[in-house]
């Protein structure tokens, strides 16, 4: 596998397909194979709100943050549109600790109920997608999460503007999410957390919806 796939050869397009085909070539360099270090902080140092709580997880890949919530007590949905990275995540989910649904995280019959989550953690997903696809996230973020609910985003910076994963800064994340009903309670750079291939890149967003 080549585990630099991130700084390689981007997927021909952002559609379900096209990453399915990088699952079936085993070179889905993202996956780190284990769940992101900067979440296992939070969650080890207790700095989100405490189960129970749902969770949704979308753009889960294999399922490693959606394990990692489940086994924290949290009610955890992993979402994912590429059918292998779904299987694999259900593999990990044995027990069924945590539900995986295989949809469009972005479409509003994606299986997940307005108003209905607890807490959104996004972990490389905003920056998989197309930059014109932004809006239609920040859209579903605010639909599936409940009033009062938070999104707690690693938003990254990375080398491109014309491929994913694509860049964007933290203000535009944050100035995206505040047009769609969110309001920004922290930013926290990640340096010390973050995973070794990641350090100085990420930064934890925490943005809690006002609602409609
Ligand atoms: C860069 S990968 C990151 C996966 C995972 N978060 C991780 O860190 O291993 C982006 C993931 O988002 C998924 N994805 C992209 N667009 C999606 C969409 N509209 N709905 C659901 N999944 C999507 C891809 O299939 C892929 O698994």
């Amino acid at each position: 596998m080549n585990k630099e796939h991130e700084l390689g050869a981007p997927p021909a397009d952002t559609g379900a397909q096209a990453w399915e085909t990088i699952y079936q070539a085993d070179d889905a360099g993202w996956d780190l194979g284990e769940a992101s270090p900067a979440l296992m902080h939070l969650i080890n140092d207790k700095l989100l709100p405490e189960p129970p709580q749902t969770v949704l997880v979308p753009g889960c890949g294999t399922g490693h943050d959606a394990l990692a919530f489940a086994k924290a007590g949290y009610e955890c949905i992993a979402m994912d549109f590429a059918p292998s990275a779904i299987a694999a995540a259900k593999k990990r989910a044995e027990d069924s600790v945590f539900t995986c649904i295989e949809a469009d995280a972005l479409a509003a019959d994606n299986g997940v109920a307005d108003d209905s989550v607890d807490i959104i953690f996004e972990h490389t997903f905003f920056c998989a997608l197309q930059p014109s696809q932004r809006e239609a996230y920040a859209v579903a973020l605010a639909r599936m999460i409940k009033t009062h609910g938070e999104v707690w985003a690693l938003s990254m910076r990375t080398k491109f503007t014309n491929r994913q994963p694509y860049d964007s800064t933290p203000e535009e994340y944050v100035a995206l999410m505040e047009a769609h009903g969110f309001t920004c309670i922290e930013q926290t750079a990640m340096e010390p957390w973050s995973h070794q291939r990641r350090k100085g890149r990420e930064t934890l967003v925490q943005l809690q919806y006002q609602g409609r």
